[in-house]
């Protein structure tokens, strides 16, 4: 299962889907689309044109809905009953498309109640926001909110997304086991020198930026800690090719079609055991599975250590993580 997934819609949806509905059994979908998806209504128009692009590959779209300053409780409460496994909030304009995001997140008490009541789980983009605040340090004062939250509503399920820093697994470890956090697969692989150091490289470019090597470093040992509080969710967000290779480039990193093999190569490289199945099989699946109260998953890929050459390009305008690179793993259908 993949926790955290960009599948955006019309033509793009339809190109980038089947990589992810071919490996994975589930994603959780975010819903930072244009325009974004803020009730009911909309999740379900979206969840239809997610399962006509995935149709017949067993691959179960998880809706959720944007948080914002405007959602009521009957909002999320009907969310809710027609299916939406999670709310998401991002600050404004922390990362694509987060324009509409929450300024004062404490003002979403009465939301945080009633996803406490209905046990619905509310993934944080986490960033704080700001031209003042620096750009590297955005994760980090993001942290002290996550704390006051998760004082004040203990029995709410919090993701912490797309975590980059010691800080946060530190955090997050600490905090109880409603509290778990998404690692994706190019925060393994990826300090801000791979983003612009020397040149630029924006294929790398996503937000929640790269971090240190001892911030990879955490990551990496959380992802192979067996501690079912850190599990994968790819982040895979694709951007074409024009609007990357520009000035104001986008945010996002499209990785969802070197997902499995590229945490394999990995936990190749950091486990110590051989079990580098079993410790993708928890990491990519088990795990967030079980956050989720969701059943085991029960399709079946089959992962040889059969040496794979990444393609350049997808689709002639999607460039994947890792294009062009040999990976000692791949997916066999
Ligand atoms: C994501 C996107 O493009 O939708 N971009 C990114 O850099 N990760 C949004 C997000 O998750 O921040
Ligand atoms: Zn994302």
């Amino acid at each position: 299962m993949d926790a955290h997934l960009h599948l955006r819609k019309g033509q793009i949806l339809k190109e980038v889907a089947p990589y992810s509905a071919g490996v994975f059994g589930a994603g959780v979908i975010m819903p930072n689309t244009d325009p974004a998806i803020l009730d009911a209504k909309s999740m379900l128009s979206y969840e239809k044109v997610v399962e006509r692009a995935t149709r017949g590959s067993g691959f179960k779209p998880l809706m959720t809905i944007e948080i914002r300053e405007g959602t009521t409780p009957s909002m999320v409460r009907i969310a809710h009953e027609w299916g939406a496994i999670a709310g998401k909030i991002y600050l404004p304009d922390v990362t694509h498309n987060s324009e509409g995001g929450v300024a004062n997140i404490m003002s979403l008490f009465a939301i945080f109640e009633e996803m406490q009541k209905l046990d619905m789980v509310l993934c944080l983009h986490s960033e704080v926001s700001g031209k003042s605040v620096y750009g590297l340090e955005r994760k980090t004062l993001f942290l002290p909110t996550l704390v006051k939250i998760t004082d004040w509503f203990p029995n709410l399920r919090v993701v912490l997304e797309h975590i980059t820093t010691k800080d946060a697994v530190d955090t997050v470890a600490g905090l109880s086991n409603r509290v778990a956090a998404t690692i994706t697969l190019h925060h393994l692989y990826l300090t801000n020198n791979d983003v612009a150091d020397g040149k630029i490289q924006p294929h790398n470019f996503c937000m929640p930026i790269p971090k240190h090597f001892r911030d990879r470093e955490a990551l990496q040992r959380a992802s192979i800690s067996g501690n079912p509080k850190f599990f994968f969710g790819s982040d895979s967000a694709p951007h074409t090719t024009a609007t990357k290779e520009c000035a104001l480039g986008c945010a996002g990193v499209y990785s969802a079609p070197v997902a499995i093999p590229g945490v394999a190569t990995q936990f190749e490289n950091l486990v110590v055991s051989d079990d580098i199945r079993r410790g993708v099989e928890d990491f990519a699946g088990n795990f967030a599975r079980k956050f989720y109260n969701l059943p085991e998953e029960t399709r079946r890929i089959t992962l040889r250590r059969v040496p794979w050459t990444v393609p350049q390009i997808f689709n002639s305008r999607f460039i994947p993580f890792l294009a062009g690179k040999e990976l000692p793993w791949q997916v066999v259908a």
